[in-house]
């Protein structure tokens, strides 16, 4: 069952990256599907966390796309729509590679810690994503600042950077909010 989601989810993810019609998008599509675990990837390392499951990556980046989408027209934001698919679906592209399963003697996965982070390019949360996907696709100023900041008041820096954030990018606020009820209230625990 999880296998029929996680490529159901694949393909959703796929299709609407190359709907952007972005140049370059099919180079980036061709380097997380051969090259990453990004359509497998867990979301959190612990239990009762949120997406701490195979695939649960995919699927909170799904459901921040569904809520920015919404919160968009909601709100009349000014975020194109291959921008509000860039920005969600790769916000949390710093996970990409950085959790490994702990695999028990006996072969079973951890039950208290299914993984482990490892991460051997510290550069950030949001600077990490940014970083990564720059490696292989153009972004625009609005999807780096989207993804950069979408951990809002959970970044060390916000409150410095906020008020030049916040005028540069008004969306931003809605962008942390969905990735937000997302994780809280769409995103499967455990
Ligand atoms: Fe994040
Ligand atoms: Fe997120």
């Amino acid at each position: 069952m999880r296998e029929d989601m996680i490529e159901h989810n694949r393909e959703s993810m796929i299709a609407l990256l190359q709907e952007t019609g972005r140049e370059g998008i099919d180079c980036l599509v061709e380097w997380l599907d051969k090259e990453t675990d990004y359509f497998t990837a867990p979301a959190s390392s612990r239990p009762g966390y949120h997406g701490c499951h195979e695939g649960g990556l995919a699927e909170h980046s799904l459901n921040v796309y569904t809520l920015f989408e919404q919160k968009v027209r909601q709100f009349n934001l000014d975020v194109k729509p291959d921008e509000i698919v860039i920005a969600s679906l790769l916000h949390d592209a710093c996970k990409i590679g950085q959790y490994q399963p702990n695999v028990l003697k006996s072969g079973a996965l951890s039950e208290a810690k299914p993984y482990v982070i490892e991460d051997d390019f510290p550069l950030g949360h949001g600077e990490k994503s940014v970083y990564v996907v720059s490696q292989h696709f153009a972004l625009t100023q609005t999807e780096v600042l989207l993804m950069r900041w979408h951990m809002g008041p959970f970044d060390e820096a916000w409150e410095q950077w906020e008020p030049r954030v916040g005028k540069a990018c008004p969306s931003v606020y809605a962008f942390h909010d969905a990735d937000m009820e997302a994780s809280k209230y769409l995103d499967v625990r455990g």
